[in-house]
Formats: structure tokens, sequence, C-alpha cells
């Protein structure tokens, strides 16, 4: 069965990584997508993102990279995906996660979201926490890889 796994990874976290790499034990294929948001300013471009999810999933066989626009649910049937799948780390995400699958299924029956337990360890990182810190020069090795370290550290300093 194909997973989409949607998102905005702006920029993809330890926590997203860990997920697309157990998910890809229990998926055929896992095609990792990001969102593109025309009511979103993103930090990297989807371009970008796509680029950097690649590069740090190139060594998992059956997970894809790709970029959309619309609707999720619509992109999920293009790719014949059975399961929509969100990490879930904290309860807040609950409330809005549940009703976003509720939505979804509406509008496509067949198609299940199924969530995934973040990573305890990982379960308080967020993209927008890894940009604050960033931002304000602290450490975020222990939060993305040392490519999208890098790749922050070269965009807050105007490269
Ligand atoms: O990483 P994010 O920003 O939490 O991801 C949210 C995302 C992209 C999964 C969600 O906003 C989404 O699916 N947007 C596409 C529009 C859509 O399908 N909306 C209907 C579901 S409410």
């Amino acid at each position: 069965m194909i997973a989409i796994y949607p998102g905005s990874f702006d920029p993809i976290t330890l926590g997203h990584l860990d997920l697309i790499e157990r998910s890809s034990i229990l998926f055929e294929k896992v095609i990792v997508a990001v969102l593109k948001n025309p009511h979103k300013q993103p930090f990297f471009t989807v371009e970008k993102r796509v680029q950097q999810i690649k590069k740090c999933t190139q060594n998992i066989k059956n997970v894809e990279v790709d970029s959309f626009t619309g609707l999720t649910i619509e992109y999920a049937k293009m790719k014949q995906a059975g399961v929509l799948l969100r990490g879930l780390r904290v309860m807040s995400d609950f409330e809005q996660e549940l009703q976003m699958a509720h939505i979804n299924k509406t509008l496509e029956p067949n198609i299940e979201t199924i969530f995934l337990a973040t990573n305890t360890e990982l379960s308080f990182i967020s993209s927008s926490v890894v940009k604050e810190i960033a931002k304000l020069g602290g450490a975020i090795d222990h939060l993305v890889t040392s490519d999208i370290a890098k790749d922050l550290f070269s965009a807050m300093n105007g490269g």
C-alpha cells in the first residue's frame, strides 16, 4: 500500500525523519509530499524543501519526495495511495488532526488517515521552534540534520 506523508516541512526535522523511517517499514511506498501553500510565506522554497528531504531520505529505497498544490486528498487519489500519514506529538495536535482526518474521509472514504506517535524523545520538535532557535543563534544540531542546520545558518546569514 502507498502512503502519503503530507506537510509543510519548512524545514524537515528529526521528528519528521523518524516518522518517515518508521513508516517506510510499514508501507510499500511512502511519498513525502510538500504542500505548495499560496497562503503561507515559507522560509525555504518548495524546491529547496524537496531537495532537503530527498537528501536526508536518499538511503531509504521506498521513499519518494514530491510537491503538490490543492487538496491533499486529491493528490493522494492521483497517486493511488490508500493512506494519509500524520504524526502526533502531543495531545494538542490531536484535535486539529482528527478534524482533518474526518474531513478527508468525507472527501474520499477509501483513503484512511493513519497517525503514528512521534518518538518520545523528538516529540517537542517543530519546524517553527527550529527556525526560532536558529534565528536567535541557538544550537539546532539535535533537532535537524547537519545539512539542514547548515542551510538554516546560511539563510540566516544572508546566503
Ligand atoms: O506540516 P503541516 O503544515 O502541519 O501540514 C498540514 C497539511 C499540509 C497536511 C494540511 O494543511 C493540508 O493537507 N493542506 C492541504 C489542503 C487540504 O487538503 N485541506 C483539507 C484538509 S483540512
